[in-house]
C-alpha cells in the first residue's frame, strides 16, 4: 500500500534511481530518454556535475540562512548576475521557491506599486496552482474545478488562436478583446497589471505573435498598467534566447523566473526596476525559504553554464533540427496540424487528443522516450528536452516519434 497522496497525476509509472544529461535510469536499471525534463526544469540536464558540486559545496557551508535574519554571501552575487542577463531596466530581485509563489509575488508587488486592485490574464494561461495563481490559470478547467471560490479581481482577455487562418485578423481581434475588457469590465485605473506568458506553456506551446505582445505592451504603457512577463517556463534559455521577451524586443516591468533557473533545485526569482520595488512596503511580503543558499548556488552555477555561448547555440541548433524533423514527418502524417515553437519549446498540434495520448504511450513503451502533452484540448505534444540535448538524442527521439506515428495510424 502506498502512503503517497493520490492527488499527483502520473505521466509514467517509472521509479527513477538516477539521471545524467537527458537520461534517467530506473531502479530496475532501465534507461529512458527524458524529454519532459522535470516539466521544462532540468535545463542543464540531470545532475549536471557543476550544479551538483555547487549545491554540495554550499550544503557544507550552510543549508539555510533565513533571509530576514541574515544576508548570506550569494544573494547579491546572484542578483548582480540576474541584472546582467534579464531585459534592460530590470535591476532588483526578490527570491522564492516556485513559479506559483513568484507569480503571486508579482501581483502583490503590482497592487502595492499601482494601488490598483485588478489583474488581466489571457485565455490558455497557466500561472500556478495556489489559489490566486489558480484564479489566473485558464488553460484547463481541471486545475480550477472543485476549488471555488477563487480570488476575485482577475479578468481574462483573449489570446490569439495559432490555428486561425488569418493571423493578422486574429491578432487584431485579440487586441480588440483586450481594449473591450478595459472599457467593459476593468477600467485602466483599476487595473494593476497584465500577466502574460510570451510563449504560452501549459496552454499549448504557442509563441505570442509579435504584433500581439507589442500591442499589449503599448496599451499597458498608455494606461500605466504594469506588464508582467511570466517566464517561469520560457525563461533561462528554453526558447534559444535567455528570455522569450528577448525575441520581441520588449521590456517588462516585472519578470517571473523559476523552473530552469536552478536546474531543478526549487528556486524562483522576480525581477523588477528599483523604482517599482521601492513602492513595495518592507515586510508586506516574504517567505521562510526565499533566497535559500543552496538554491542561489544552483542558480549561479546554472547561469555560469548557460553563459557559454555554445549553450544557447545548441538550443537553437537542436530546436531547428527538431522542428525540421517533425515537419518532415508531418508530410506523411496529416494528423499533425501545426508545428510551432521557439528554441527547445516546441509544440506539435494534432487534430485529435486521443492520437496524442496513443503516440505518447507508444514512445514511452517502445521508444523509451518520455514525452508530455499540453493545451486546453490535450492536442499538443510538447517537446521540452534538457537544453544540453545532443544531435544524436534528437535523432533518437524523432525516430521513436516517427515509429509511434506509423504504429498508431
Ligand atoms: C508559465 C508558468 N507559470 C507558473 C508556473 C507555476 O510554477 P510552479 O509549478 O513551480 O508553481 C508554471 C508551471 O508550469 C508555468 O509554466
Amino acid at each position: 500500500m502506498s502512503h503517497l497522496s493520490n492527488v499527483w497525476f502520473s505521466v509514467t509509472p517509472l521509479q527513477v534511481a538516477s539521471g545524467h544529461g537527458c537520461w534517467v535510469t530506473t531502479t530496475d536499471g532501465e534507461e529512458y530518454l527524458d524529454f519532459a525534463a522535470g516539466i521544462a526544469v532540468n535545463s542543464t540536464g540531470h545532475a549536471h556535475p557543476h550544479v551538483a558540486k555547487a549545491i554540495a559545496d554550499q550544503a557544507q557551508r550552510f543549508i539555510h540562512a533565513q533571509v530576514n535574519v541574515f544576508k548570506h554571501d550569494l544573494l547579491e552575487p546572484l542578483a548582480a548576475k540576474l541584472a546582467e542577463i534579464t531585459p534592460a531596466g530590470i535591476d532588483t530581485f526578490f527570491y522564492a521557491n516556485s513559479g506559483a509563489e513568484i507569480t503571486e509575488a508579482a501581483v502583490k508587488l503590482a497592487k502595492q506599486a499601482t494601488k490598483r486592485p485588478h489583474v488581466v490574464v489571457f485565455s490558455g494561461s497557466f500561472h500556478g496552482r495556489t489559489h490566486l495563481a489558480m484564479a489566473m490559470t485558464t488553460s484547463k478547467t481541471g486545475y480550477r474545478a472543485g476549488h471555488a471560490p477563487l480570488p476575485a479581481g482577475i479578468f481574462v482577455a483573449p489570446y490569439p488562436d495559432p490555428l486561425a487562418a488569418d493571423q493578422d485578423a486574429e491578432v487584431a481581434e485579440a487586441l480588440y478583446g483586450f481594449d473591450h475588457l478595459l472599457k467593459s469590465m476593468t477600467a485602466p485605473e483599476e487595473t494593476a497589471a497584465v500577466i502574460l506568458e510570451p510563449v504560452l506553456g501549459e496552454g499549448g506551446y504557442i509563441p505570442a505573435p509579435p504584433a500581439f505582445i507589442q500591442g499589449i505592451v503599448e496599451r499597458c504603457k498608455q494606461h500605466g498598467i504594469l506588464f508582467i512577463a511570466d517566464e517561469v517556463q520560457s525563461g533561462f534559455g528554453r526558447t534559444g534566447k535567455m528570455f522569450a521577451v528577448d525575441h520581441y524586443g520588449i521590456e517588462p516591468d516585472i519578470i517571473c523566473m523559476a523552473k530552469g533557473i536552478a536546474s531543478g533545485f526549487p528556486f524562483a526569482a522576480l525581477g523588477t526596476r528599483r523604482e517599482l520595488d521601492d513602492k513595495w512596503p518592507t515586510g508586506s511580503h516574504g517567505g521562510t525559504y526565499g533566497g535559500n543558499s543552496m538554491g542561489c548556488a544552483a542558480a549561479l552555477a546554472t547561469i555560469e553554464i548557460m553563459s557559454d555561448p555554445v549553450f544557447l547555440e545548441n538550443v537553437n541548433a537542436r530546436g531547428e533540427q527538431l522542428q525540421a524533423g517533425i515537419r518532415e514527418l508531418q508530410r506523411e502524417h496529416d494528423v499533425i496540424t501545426q508545428v510551432r515553437g521557439l528554441g527547445l519549446m516546441v509544440g506539435t498540434e494534432f487534430s485529435d487528443a486521443a492520437r496524442v495520448a496513443a503516440i505518447t504511450k507508444h514512445c514511452f513503451e517502445e521508444g523509451r522516450l518520455i514525452l508530455m502533452n499540453a493545451g486546453t484540448y490535450g492536442r499538443t505534444l510538447r517537446w521540452m528536452p534538457p537544453l544540453v540535448v545532443t544531435e544524436g538524442e534528437i535523432d533518437l527521439a524523432l525516430a521513436a516519434f516517427g515509429a509511434a506515428l506509423k504504429a498508431t495510424a
